[in-house]
């Protein structure tokens, strides 16, 4: 089968990375007889740079057409000045918009070669696998923003439309249980949160287990019995919180993948949850895996390709079992030698 990707790089670690996802996606493609052709974009505070925009309209006519579109990591200290009049961050909020991906899926699952390499203690995180559906296109980050000199606002806005298709999303997920976050005592949106995925819930989807969880608390239970949750369906800013922080939960951000989808015949975006890791950035250390397991869901969810996403990430679990530790991990590996390893195991 043929299909196009569009590959955004982005800023800092988000090209190493992204070219090591390109090497695997073509070994994947080359083993299942697939010819996907990919069209590398500026996009990011790169793009600001060469086009004084992060989101250049040729970048964005580009993408609107592919399959899927592939993304590594936007953002850096060079375009965060608090006075910037246009930042990367920018361009990929619209992008999400232009794309209308508005479930953003984070699965969270503990490699159990990484239960050491968490800071928390092994016998809390034996077991999890939760995914995170994450409102991606509304809410606080979208809404209308003002500011003056001594005050500024930032405008929390949902409708019942937006909420209905993402509570589908989470309870048609194939798994058995939904915990809802939101904040239901004190926000507004909240209470129309609450009302509408209770009534979806009741509506349509009444076989599957349904709790609501004030995001205070759920931070807490992330760490204190991560394995209570399975699917947790939350708006735009707690879904941007909690997964950092269950992010933890896997050993090291580096792990975490994340799928962004819209319309069944729209392209989905693909991207490790990790940011551009300036840091690091050039030294070939950053940990590849994110990357590999976001090719995954574009393999799965993009293309439509189940089992060559199964075998990409069953060739990661199997380099981790045989050892393979990248420096966030604990170990030496560089970018290069956990590509290695994983191409070894795809064979
Ligand atoms: C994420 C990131 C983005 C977000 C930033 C870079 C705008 O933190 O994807 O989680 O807040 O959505
Ligand atoms: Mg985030």
């Amino acid at each position: 089968m043929k299909a196009h990707v569009a590959v955004l790089g982005g800023d800092g670690i988000g090209p190493e990375v992204v070219a090591e996802g390109l090497r695997v996606l073509r070994a994947v493609a080359g083993t299942y007889g697939h010819e996907i052709s990919l069209t590398e974009l500026p996009f990011g505070g790169v793009a600001i740079d060469s086009h004084g925009n992060p989101l250049p309209p040729e970048t964005l006519r580009v993408c609107l057409q592919a399959d899927a579109v592939l993304l590594g990591a936007i953002g850096g200290p060079q375009w965060s000045a608090p006075t910037a009049k246009v930042r990367p961050e920018q361009g990929l909020l619209k992008l999400r918009k232009e794309l209308g991906v508005y479930a953003n899926l984070r699965p969270v699952k503990l490699q159990p070669a990484l239960v050491n390499a968490s800071t928390l203690k092994p016998e809390v995180l034996e077991g999890v696998d939760l995914v995170f559906v994450r409102e991606l296109t509304g809410g606080i980050y979208f809404g209308e923003k003002t500011r003056t000199d001594d005050r500024a606002t930032d405008l929390n806005v949902y409708t019942v439309r937006e909420i209905e298709r993402i509570a589908r999303t989470a309870f048609g997920a194939v798994r058995t249980r939904v915990a809802s976050v939101d904040k239901a005592n004190v926000l507004e949106t909240s209470r129309l949160w609450r009302a509408t995925v209770n009534r979806v819930h009741a509506e349509e989807f009444p076989d599957v287990e349904l709790e609501h969880i004030l995001v205070d608390n759920a931070a807490m239970q992330l760490v204190a019995a991560p394995t209570r949750f399975d699917v947790i369906l939350t708006d735009n800013m707690f879904g941007d919180i909690l997964s950092d922080e269950a992010a933890m939960l896997t050993g090291s951000i580096g792990m975490l993948p994340s799928a962004s989808l819209g319309a069944p015949d729209a392209p989905g975006m693909f991207e490790p949850v990790h940011g551009s890791a300036p840091d690091i950035a050039g030294q070939g250390i950053a940990n590849p895996l994110a990357m590999f397991l976001s090719a995954a869901m574009l393999l799965r969810h993009g293309l439509g390709f189940q089992d060559e996403a199964a075998a990409l990430e069953s060739a990661v679990d199997r380099a981790l079992d045989d050892g393979l530790r990248t420096h966030d991990l604990g170990g030496k590996a560089t970018t290069a030698e956990a590509t290695r390893a994983v191409l070894g195991h795809l064979r």
